[in-house]
């Protein structure tokens, strides 16, 4: 427990760190990949260099500190981050190096003004919110061990096969290299692909949803991967699974994980909303409809460049002719349709549905915001980020 001394060190400190937040997770990051190269194998490198990761710490950090007294608040976002963290093998031992690189940071950054009295607070809340996280995550650790043909970490997986699904999404059918079963998951559902790239110093860790419902135990998990090769530099992974991975070779996989699924023993109506690539969690929530509660409502909405962009267009069209109340709407951006407008959402969301949002950063800001402006409830409206999760400007549903 701390004292209430220490917590009245903590929130009257928050303020002032929340002010040197990026340039302390700058200075934390750069000391301790100095000190622990190894961790290069684990930290996503494109996300460091844009920033993305040191936001998403530093507010987390802050957040959980300005709560010190009153963990519970913050329990929704640990479980989300120690999902990602579960889904990359991260261990108990790995969390007194952050601890100490982000004290030598916090230090370092504000001089003089970070007296012991406060390092020592921060230290002890270090502490606590290390160990709020350490034991969420071992639970989950200890859970996927022990399901029906689980493992804990990372283990080798053969492609089975590659599929064309579009101009620019290719799918990944992965089984394991030992020739076990396969633990089920929940649609909506991610898993991580960590692989070393020929060139590349360290292994690469990135996170696929699962792009198909739950299969049979014996059955390869999908992965559908859109190609990043447009941008500079080109995306790493997506371009080599493309260009370099082949049916015979082998990736590592991690246990499903994430907090962004369908949940499949209620019958309240579904509302997809995907834009581009994030059709992928969308397409496993939407086969699971079709395979446990055809009866059930939903709404299919999608929005893509091109047809030639799009994956999937068939089986959403298969899907829905199967199903009884069922109804989908995809616009093409690039030919004509226009992007997702607040009325198109107005007459195509199911009222009352339980909504699921998934796109780039500002296709989630822009349809979130409308979501919330029509009515729909922030506990009706579950998102997933395709990167670390962003600050989006959202309007109060
Ligand atoms: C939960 C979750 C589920 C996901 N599901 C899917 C899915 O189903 N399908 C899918 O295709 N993707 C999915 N993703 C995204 C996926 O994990 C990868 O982020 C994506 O494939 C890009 O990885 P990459 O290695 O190809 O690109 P990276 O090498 O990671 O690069 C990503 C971007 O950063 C830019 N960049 C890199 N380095 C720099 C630099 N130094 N300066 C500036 N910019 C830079 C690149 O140009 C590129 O635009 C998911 C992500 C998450 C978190
Ligand atoms: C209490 C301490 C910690 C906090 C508050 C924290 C917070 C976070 C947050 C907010 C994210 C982003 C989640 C998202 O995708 O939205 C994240 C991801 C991540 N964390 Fe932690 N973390 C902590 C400890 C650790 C430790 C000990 C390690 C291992 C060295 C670690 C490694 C990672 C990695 C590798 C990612 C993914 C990064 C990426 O995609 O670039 N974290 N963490």
């Amino acid at each position: 427990m701390l004292s209430q001394e220490t917590i009245n060190i903590i929130k009257s400190t928050v303020p002032v760190l929340e002010e040197h937040g990026k340039t302390i997770t700058t200075v934390f990051y750069k000391n301790m990949l100095t000190a622990h190269p190894e961790l290069l194998n684990v930290f996503n490198h494109a996300n460091q260099s844009q920033g993305r990761q040191q936001t998403a710490l530093a507010n987390t950090v802050y957040a959980a500190a300005a709560n010190i007294d009153n963990l519970e608040a913050i329990v929704p976002a640990v479980v989300q981050i120690a999902h990602k963290h579960k889904s990359l093998g991260i261990t108990e031992d790995q969390y007194p190096i952050v601890g100490h690189h982000l004290l030598g940071a916090i230090k370092e950054v504000l001089g003089d003004a970070a007296t012991p009295e406060i390092l020592e607070a921060w230290g002890q809340a270090y502490g606590v919110i290390a160990d709020a996280f350490i034991g969420v995550e071992k639970g989950m650790y200890d859970q996927a061990e022990a399901m029906e043909n689980g493992w804990r970490t990372f283990k080798p997986f053969v492609v089975e096969k590659k599929v064309e699904e579009s101009d620019v999404i290719t799918s990944f059918y992965l089984k394991p290299v030992d020739g076990q079963k396969l633990p089920t998951y929940l649609p909506g559902q991610y898993i991580t692909v960590r692989l070393k790239v020929d060139g590349e110093e360290y292994t690469l860790n990135r996170q696929y949803s699962l792009s198909r419902a739950p299969q049979d135990s014996t059955e390869a998990y999908r992965i559908s991967v859109k190609r990043e090769d447009e941008v500079t530099p080109n995306g790493k992974v997506s371009t080599h699974l493309h260009s370099a991975v082949n049916v015979g070779d082998q990736v590592e996989v991690s246990v499903p994980a994430g907090d962004f699924y369908l949940e499949t023993d209620s019958t309240t109506p579904v509302t997809l909303i995907s834009g581009g690539v994030g059709i992928t969690p969308m397409m496993s929530m939407y086969e699971t409809i079709a395979k446990v509660s055809p009866e059930r409502h939903v709404a299919f909405l999608h929005s893509a460049r091109t047809r030639a962009h799009q994956a999937f267009n068939e089986r959403i069209e298969e899907l829905n002719a199967s199903l009884e109340n069922s109804s989908t709407a995809v616009l093409y951006s690039e030919e004509g349709d226009g992007f997702i407008t607040k009325e198109f959402l107005q007459e195509k969301v199911i009222a009352g549905s339980d909504i699921f949002v998934c796109g780039p950063t500002p296709f989630m800001q822009v349809v979130i915001n409308y979501l919330y402006e029509l009515g729909h409830p922030e506990e009706k409206v579950h998102f997933e980020f395709f990167g670390p999760k962003a600050e989006l400007e959202l309007v109060m549903a």
